[in-house]
């Protein structure tokens, strides 16, 4: 067989770049795109592939490391016993042969602890005498952020230990869960308040665990099950039993915790709890396997990532066949258009389901979708289900007609087009299509952009309707008489948006330039553009080089910057911004270079300047304890002249003998 070595390391390239992304989409934004199973199977394929071809190992491979979920806001703890994963697998032909492994190194009885894999967030909590001391997240296995006051709050993990027969020094292990019901009352909440949803209880665990305000974190009601002790001095040499034992001092561990001694027995074990689990109150993804024994553990060993005494074997993600009635169309703020899949009503993981995502045409396509099929609905670890396949036996002579991806924007009929390299169609018209301009001011006043209180998507669509508004900066115009009287508002509402756009006027530069909606420029990359350009002035007049010169800003972003502000409307939105007196340029106030350099000293500031624009001075001047003085006099320290100082000021300055620094000497004053 001749193998292609060119296309091997392409595979490797592209599942790489693919799994660096959904680990950041998982970790940092909380936000998975994937299911696990996806993500399990694409790090398979690699791990396969960098086995055969150690010619391409690379220490940054995603291979290489185990995720993180590390926040900067708490400190980091290191732990004393690194926090490994579980080799995971879905075939029950992987479980036989992790079985048969043991049975060959240990060539002794042995048995195996089998318990549910919770699908939450790992902790590791730190006992001494009796007292918990310390709550560690797993982090990136060797450290983790210490959130023992978060964890404080949850009242299923004892503070004080019950009896007096536990170890002085031990670490227990477990995963904090948020139970459905209480998930389910969050995401209903936070939809009436118009918030994002949590995906699913994982990810609201593990963001309610970063809370910075633990009393709200006491309100979440988090639940945790522990399953792994740690220590010099545990009661016995069985897993189990010291499980068992734990439970005594007041921990909670699980009651579906059981010990086999045959396959036969784990299978069956597997089979029960995969139907089971559904009357669970928390959510499970599958089995932990683990050989009892802490002796015949330590003979099995580790891997560099995991244990060889242990392995999860991972549910497939519940599936349910319904009828497809209709394809819809939603246009997003940018135009993408997404096809959503209209369903009969199908029960799915606890959830009624009425509408899938189907991504984008190629899908569709490579479903060779046909309206009145049954289809297979999946629902991973997502809340949006989606259709993995079609029943083709239920498909009969009379079936519907092929799902035909439209040519035409459903909303405003413009003829859609397709970016090269992109799966996407998008409507291009930017001016004039309702959801786009609708979905731009619905991210402009959005929680990480001006996080206007008091208005969501409902009150964007009101505005929008009654004509009050086409895009953000005419929010800056409305009055409470223009709201007060629409449709279900009233004075305190309306006021209480007319608050909360006057209080946006102070939201930070970064969170100014990321509100703007400019393609590709997210969060991070709006806070380093703030950092480098200092100025909406000076962003605007960027050009391709200076854009890229930006740490994390490749030639891709740069155009869409340099696209954004050529258009006319955004100018003139940028120009409206300004005037209503928006954060258009860095705040000083946020520096942490405050000093009393200028202690005592009068300054005026003449001229034009090129690195920061006047009021940029002026802060700064006040930030060092300096006075910014509008006309010269012998009380002037010095004048701050940039170019073009008008003539009769120079003359003045010169016949009272006072100074001039240029920019580049007042910065180094201050450096
Ligand atoms: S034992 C060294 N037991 O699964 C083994 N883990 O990929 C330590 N998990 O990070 C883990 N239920 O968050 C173990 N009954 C269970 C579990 C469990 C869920 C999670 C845990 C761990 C991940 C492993």
């Amino acid at each position: 067989m001749i193998i292609d070595m060119a296309s091997v390391k392409n595979r490797i390239d592209e599942l790489r770049d693919a799994l660096h992304q959904h680990n950041y989409n998982y970790y940092v934004l909380n936000q998975p795109e994937i299911s696990d199973k996806e993500f399990d199977d694409m790090m398979y394929e690699l791990q396969q592939l960098e086995k055969k071809h150690p010619e391409y190992i690379d220490e940054n491979s995603p291979t290489m490391r185990v995720g993180s979920d590390l926040n900067k806001n708490f400190t980091q703890v290191y732990h004393k016993y690194p926090m490994l994963s579980l080799g995971n697998t879905y075939s029950e032909a992987e479980v036989t042969e992790f079985y048969e492994r043991i049975k060959k190194t240990i060539n002794e009885d042995f048995e195996i602890c089998c318990e549910i894999k919770f699908d939450g967030t790992s902790i590791s909590l730190t006992y001494e005498n009796g007292s918990l001391v310390q709550a560690v997240t797993r982090g990136d296995g060797e450290k983790g952020d210490d959130v023992t006051n978060n964890v404080k709050t949850i009242k299923s993990i004892p503070l004080r230990l019950h009896g007096n027969n536990y170890p002085p020094l031990f670490e227990i292990r477990g995963e904090i869960l948020m139970p459905w019901k209480i998930f389910d009352a969050l995401n209903e909440e936070r939809e009436a308040r118009e918030e994002p949803l949590f995906a699913n209880p994982r990810n609201a665990a593990s963001g309610t665990l970063k809370l910075q305000n633990s009393s709200i974190v006491a309100s979440r009601k988090l639940d945790a099950y522990l399953y792994y002790l740690l220590g010099d001095n545990l009661p016995y040499d069985g897993h189990y039993e010291n499980l068992q034992a734990a439970a005594t001092w007041g921990f909670k561990i699980s009651d579906a915790t059981k010990k086999c001694t045959s396959l036969q027995e784990i299978f069956d074990y597997i089979n029960f709890w995969d139907i089971e689990r559904k009357n669970l109150p928390v959510a499970t993804d599958g089995v932990v396997l683990k050989v009892n024994s802490i002796a015949q553990q330590k003979q099995l060993g580790y891997t560099a990532k995991s244990p060889r005494w242990a392995i999860a074997y991972k549910f497939q993600a519940e599936r349910a066949t319904t009828r497809l009635n209709t394809v819809t169309y939603q246009v997003g703020r940018t135009g993408a258009v997404t096809p959503v899949a209209n369903l009969d009503p199908v029960q799915l993981s606890g959830t009624i389901v009425k509408r899938a995502s189907l991504h984008n045409a190629d899908i569709i396509e490579a479903l060779d979708l046909h309206i009145g099929d049954m289809v297979y609905v999946e629902k991973g670890g997502e809340i949006i289900p989606k259709i993995t396949g079609v029943d083709m036996e239920a498909r009969g002579f009379m079936h519907g007609e092929k799902v035909k991806f439209i040519t035409n924007c459903p909303e405003c009929g413009t003829r859609l087009i397709r970016f090269e390299g992109e799966a996407a169609f998008y409507c291009p018209n930017e001016a004039t299509c309702p959801p786009q301009i609708k979905g731009r001011i619905e991210h402009f006043i959005s929680r990480k952009a001006m996080n206007i209180d008091g208005m969501g998507p409902e009150t964007v669509d009101l505005l929008y309707r009654n004509k009050l508004i086409n895009n953000a900066s005419d929010l800056y115009n409305l009055t409470v008489d223009d709201i007060n009287g629409l449709d279900r508002m009233g004075l305190k509402s309306a006021k209480k948006i007319i608050e909360g756009i006057e209080a946006s006027k102070k939201t930070p530069f970064e969170r100014v330039i990321f509100a703007l909606g400019i393609r590709f420029v997210g969060e991070t990359v709006a806070k380093r553009l703030a950092k480098s350009f200092k100025s909406i002035e000076d962003l605007e007049q960027a050009n391709l080089e200076n854009l890229i010169n930006v740490d994390e800003i490749g030639s891709k972003i740069a155009q869409s910057i340099i696209e954004f502000f050529s258009v006319k409307a955004n100018q003139n939105i940028v120009e409206n911004l300004k005037n209503a007196g928006l954060n258009l340029e860095q705040s000083f106030d946020e520096s942490p270079n405050k000093t009393n350099k200028l202690e005592g000293k009068s300054i005026v500031i003449s001229g034009v300047f090129k690195h920061h624009s006047r009021d940029e001075y002026k802060n700064l001047i006040e930030l060092n304890g300096g006075k910014n003085v509008g006309s010269i006099s012998s009380k002037t320290s010095f004048i701050l002249a940039g170019d073009n100082m008008g003539p009769s000021k120079l003359e003045k300055a010169q016949k009272l003998g006072i100074s001039l620094l240029n920019e580049e000497e007042f910065l180094e004053l201050l450096s």
